[in-house]
């Protein structure tokens, strides 16, 4: 893993990923260590981010490293008409990792691929978040003690967010159940669902949240992703297809805990938010952990 690019989450193993939440465990016991302290990392947010870029600049920061980036391309030489390669290739000469968010798929991959600096994919168009995914199996893991054997329920915007394709692929690796949850024009993708068939996971699709999640361990809710509807009006049929309640989780499992990536728009109501098992903001927490591991694996001071 030292050195290498992180673009998709098929890049790493299921030895990977412990290795990753073992350490990010560590980091939650003692974030305090300078690893970083003679490193450079930029952070090139060509997409609108909260916790992603802040997790992974906090991680930075309380490692000891400096950050140098831009979280808007609009400021950059990028509005001058500068390509992808050429800002990659320049700042692969300053830093010594690059982050990077970017709104087209398969960006991150081709940044890998014109620099011999290690990329790290903070999320491209609705293809893959593997951060994230990597932080929400350490919340997994530590909210039901194991990643194995587990009764998952997505809910929300399956088609486009790329944060439940990660999750899918990573966890397919445990003998999961997985029932998927959405509208029919917001479905999981054929080919993560032909992935599924193949590694033998079974699946059901569902329209509606119904008595079902009383057998969930984890329900991960995800946004509709308004960004990636090329017509408005498509967006404004499904925009409040699931709205997560308190009512709704009466009778569910003490140790179903409610996962999502964040930000919420209005899939789950407020009066969650104080249920025990209510996650998703320790969920966000857990990305600086995650984050700060990852980075000193790929740097090798860890
Ligand atoms: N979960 C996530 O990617 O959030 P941001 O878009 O705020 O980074």
């Amino acid at each position: 893993m030292k050195n290498k690019s992180l673009v998709s989450i098929n890049d790493y193993s299921k030895e990977d990923y412990f290795k990753i939440l073992d350490l990010a465990e560590e980091f939650q016991k003692n974030p305090k260590q300078k690893l970083l302290e003679n490193h450079v990392i930029a952070s090139l947010f060509f997409e609108p981010s909260t916790r992603t870029r802040l997790s992974f600049e906090t991680a930075i920061q309380r490692l000891g490293g400096k950050v140098i980036g831009f979280s808007e391309s609009g400021s950059t030489s990028v509005s001058k008409g500068e390509s992808l390669k050429d800002t990659i290739l320049t700042v692969s000469r300053y830093a010594d990792l690059i982050v990077m968010r970017h709104p087209v798929e398969g960006s991150a991959r081709y940044a890998s691929v014109v620099s011999d600096k290690p990329i790290i994919n903070a999320g491209d168009g609705s293809n893959q978040h593997p951060t994230q995914c990597l932080l929400d199996l350490y919340s997994i893991r530590k909210t039901q003690g194991s990643l194995e054997n587990l009764n998952l329920f997505l809910v929300g915007d399956l088609k486009y967010g790329r944060t439940v394709h990660s999750l899918l692929i990573a966890m397919s690796e445990f003998n999961p159940v997985f029932n998927f949850v959405s509208p029919p024009s917001l479905r999981m993708p054929q080919e993560y669902k032909d992935f599924l068939d193949k590694k033998g996971i079974k699946y059901y699709e569902h329209n509606e949240i119904n008595d079902n999640i009383k057998h969930a361990d984890i329900i991960y809710v995800t946004r509709v992703q308004r960004e990636r509807f090329s017509d408005p009006m498509d967006y404004e049929k499904v925009k409040n297809a699931y709205v997560i309640k308190n009512k709704m989780l009466e009778g569910t499992k003490d140790n179903l805990k409610i996962l999502h990536p964040l930000p919420r728009v209005n899939e789950i109501d407020t009066d969650v938010d104080t249920n025990p098992k209510a996650y998703y903001f320790d969920q966000a927490e857990n990305g600086v952990y995650a984050r700060m591991a990852l980075m000193c694996i790929i740097l090798g001071v860890k």
